[in-house]
């Protein structure tokens, strides 16, 4: 199996990916490391911890990661999921405590220990990752490849033209982009495809599994109902999972390796990633002289059937 570490803000979402990472025979899911986002960072752990019990994999460490970006205070996403930032489902307080190690520690050690070259999965803004990078650089010779969901080619989400995780820490995406691994964006342009059917969630929500129900009421959580039926509403994205998904099975990603920029000035579009689709990618260099160019495996379609199948068959393995 891929050695795989997640840094999440664990988040409906990110919880659903944990799920899918926890149950995938391919992933060897080595650590959890938290950061703020979604909800505080406190919030974060108590979540991740709990998602892990109910995986039935409360061995895995989890790391407490960065309160707030680099710069910017916090900014909760709490509308989205809800004032506990795991959907206000009402689940128990998890029975452990984080890792003794905070997570830029815990990331250290786990990449630096781990058999083959890790696969890293942040799910959230990148803050935690950041600082790993700047404070431990040796750690690239043992990472294989970072599959980050963040970012859009197209349209934003917390503003117009931004997407959440970049956006909360923008100058932290900008430092992940030129870690010189390779990396792939799982942007919102292939994040918003891949929804769950409603009677496929509803069985999920059914099982015997405590897991598996989890899943399903996560999906059941996310606000992504389409269609005029009211079991439509039950209809769920996977998001986050679906980094997870391109990890396990990355045929069912189409990617394009182009120039990827995070727009940091102030203004309406900072947080921006500013992807370079023109035929020949990079041309303006020639005009604008040199600057440090993050090439980027970029998503630009999903499979949706693929990997609904996959997660589906995966979260309901015991
Ligand atoms: C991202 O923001 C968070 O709210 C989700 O968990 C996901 O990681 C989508 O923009
Ligand atoms: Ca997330």
């Amino acid at each position: 199996p891929t050695p795989v570490i997640i840094d999440c803000d664990t988040g409906v979402d990110d919880a659903l990916a944990l799920l899918f990472a926890v149950r995938h025979p391919g992933i060897d899911l080595r650590a959890v490391t938290c950061v703020a986002g979604n909800t505080d960072v406190d919030g974060v752990v108590r979540n991740t911890l709990t998602v892990l019990e109910q995986a039935g994999a409360p061995e895995i460490p989890v790391g407490r990661g960065a309160a707030r970006p680099l710069i910017e205070p916090a900014r909760a996403a709490k509308h989205v999921h809800g004032a506990d930032g795991m959907g206000d489902l009402g689940l128990p307080a998890p029975r452990r405590t984080a890792s003794e190690l905070d997570a830029v520690s815990l990331l250290r050690r786990e990449i630096l220990a781990a058999p083959r070259p890790v696969t890293l999965v942040p799910t959230a803004p990148l803050t935690n990752i950041a600082l790993l990078l700047r404070t431990h650089p040796e750690v690239t010779r043992n990472i294989e490849r970072i599959v980050f969901m963040g970012g859009a080619v197209a349209t934003g989400n917390a503003t117009p033209v931004a997407e959440f995780n970049v956006w909360h820490d923008p100058e932290a995406a900008a430092i992940l982009l030129t870690a010189g691994v390779p990396i792939t964006m799982y942007g919102l342009d292939v994040f918003m495809q891949v929804v769950v059917p409603a009677p496929d969630v509803h069985r999920l929500r059914t099982s015997g599994d405590p897991g598996t129900r989890l899943a399903g009421e996560l999906l059941a959580h996310r606000p992504t109902a389409v269609g005029e039926e009211p079991e439509a509403e039950e209809a769920g994205g996977l998001g986050d999972a679906g980094a997870v998904c391109a990890v396990a099975d990355p045929a069912g990603l189409t990617t394009r390796l182009l120039p990827v920029e995070v727009a940091l000035a102030p203004g309406r579009s900072r947080g921006q990633t500013i992807v370079d689709r023109r035929p020949r990618p990079g041309e303006s260099e020639i005009h604008e002289g040199a600057r440090e160019q993050a090439w980027v495996d970029v998503a630009l379609e999903v499979d949706v059937e693929r990997y609904v199948k996959l997660y589906l068959e995966t979260v309901a393995r015991p």
